[in-house]
């Protein structure tokens, strides 16, 4: 029989291995910890939508939709459905669609993967991770740079380093036609230095082309008009309005007039937190204002403000700070030898869990149950504080072995505990301290991690 051709994950899309889990609980946890604190709710919208929700939201004429999305035709019903780019057009759908803001605003955040059809490349993915912050209903400057706070504060506590933040300003509907007009006219008066991308954007969406990373374009871009000085009054004192706040709080930034963003829902207020870390994929978390979406979507007009993270780009950017975390797969590591004696840590290992300890237990794999030494050796790597060993010895005489695993080879210390007295004394050793800095918090994991 010839061998079965192996099958591999999708070009751009990533197993998270079990080495990495610690790092993106850490993640996950500390996010939604400081989400919660700022009084965000978790919402989950589905991972398949009607295609037009993103073309709608999203722009016709942007890259996601043109040539990213992972769109297809159900071939049950013949439904256009894709795989959701980004999440804010999903949950501007169920906020309208569940009627959420009918009594006040809401700050609503999610997480989970998205799909892009990019050309793969480090920190670019076609199926990546974004952690969102979404808040519908407020107006004013002080959501904004309560989102960029949020963001601050998510960044201290991961102990991430070297973002810098980039705002800026896109006004609205009309300061955004005058200045369009300007513009067109000066690239048209540049015809000749335009790629052909630019070429096909000079009238269907002109301020994308600011945002050009061919150099070929940078100096003839320079010196086009800035949508910065096309700002009205109201766009003017919004934006001074984040500054003032951002200012006060001692959070550093700088304008960036070119700053156009990917997305057409954009008015206002527009951010992005970059890292020069990561190479040409140093945008980490990015958002800003949308409030003309809803009504797009036939709501009544409720301003909107948010931002979503690359998920994947953070932890390598935490990685890339220090030395990843440990993963501690357990409390306690069961070790038997004998049929009897598997039999009793079999039961004593749920005792131990129902005391609220993690537990593994030796289990035989098709080179055996393993000898006591190479047990031991599994014990030694699985991080466990304890080993808890039952041989033919501790049978005859009702008790477990406790070793501790923590500290140097020759300062193990072993002692013999009854049976009924292990769970105690586990607990004692591990909860109650016993001279072990043991970080008992479930919600944490068991990850120690040093940045
Ligand atoms: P976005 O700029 O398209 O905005 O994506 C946000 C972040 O997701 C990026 O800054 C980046 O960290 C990450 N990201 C995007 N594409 C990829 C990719 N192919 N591979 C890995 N990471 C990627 C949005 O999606 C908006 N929905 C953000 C927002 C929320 N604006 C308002 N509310």
């Amino acid at each position: 029989m010839s061998k079965p051709e192996k099958i591999v994950a999708i070009k751009g899309m990533n197993d998270i291995l079990p080495q990495d889990a610690p790092l993106w609980e850490l993640f996950e946890n500390t996010t939604e910890t400081i989400l919660k604190s700022y009084g965000y709710q978790k919402i989950v919208t589905p991972i398949v939508e009607e295609t037009r929700l993103f073309s709608r939201a999203i722009g016709a004429v942007t890259d996601i939709v043109e040539k990213e999305m992972y769109s297809f035709e159900d071939s049950m019903n013949g439904d256009q459905l894709t795989l959701r780019p980004e999440g804010t057009a999903s949950v501007v759908r169920a906020v309208l669609e569940h009627n959420l803001v009918y009594d006040g605003p809401r700050r609503l955040w999610y997480k989970g993967p998205m799909f892009r059809h990019e050309r793969p490349q480090r920190g670019r993915y076609r199926q990546f991770f974004q952690f969102g912050a979404e808040a519908v209903g407020f107006s004013g400057p002080d959501i904004d740079a309560e989102l960029i706070m949020m963001c601050r504060r998510l960044w201290d506590d991961l102990g991430i380093q070297n973002v810098r933040l980039e705002l800026n300003s896109i006004g609205n509907a009309e300061e955004r036609a005058r200045h369009r007009t300007d513009l067109i006219a000066y690239l048209e008066k540049h015809e000749d230095i335009l790629d052909a991308e630019a070429k096909r954007r000079l009238h269907s969406n002109p301020l994308r082309i600011l945002d050009t990373k061919n150099p070929a374009m940078q100096e003839m871009v320079n010196g086009a008009p800035r949508l910065l000085d096309y700002l009205g009054e109201e766009s003017l004192a919004h934006f001074n309005g984040v500054k003032n706040i951002l200012d006060r709080a001692a959070v550093q930034y700088t304008v960036n007039p070119r700053l156009v963003r990917g997305l057409d829902y954009y008015n206002r207020t527009v951010f992005e937190w970059v890292t020069d870390e990561l190479g040409s994929q140093g945008t980490i978390c990015a958002g800003g204002r949308y409030d003309p979406l809803i009504e797009t979507f036939g709501g009544k007009a409720t301003p909107a403000v948010g931002f979503a993270m690359g998920m994947e780009r953070i932890i390598e950017l935490m990685k890339a700070m220090g030395e990843p975390a440990q993963p501690n797969q357990c409390d306690v590591y069961m070790v038997h030898q004998g049929e009897e004696a598997r039999m009793q840590a079999f039961i004593l290992a749920e005792r131990i869990r129902d005391a609220g300890l993690d537990v593994v237990l030796h289990c035989a794999t098709p080179a055996g149950a393993g000898s006591f030494k190479s047990q031991m050796k599994k014990a030694d790597g699985s991080g466990a504080a304890f080993a808890v060993i039952i041989g033919e010895d501790e049978i005859a005489n009702n008790v477990a072995a406790i070793k501790s695993m923590r500290g140097a080879a020759g300062e193990q210390q072993q002692t013999s505990v009854p049976f009924e007295e292990v769970v105690d004394h586990l607990v004692d050793q591990i909860i109650s301290g016993g001279g072990h800095d043991h970080d008992h918090d479930h919600d944490h994991g068991h990850v120690h991690y040093h940045p």
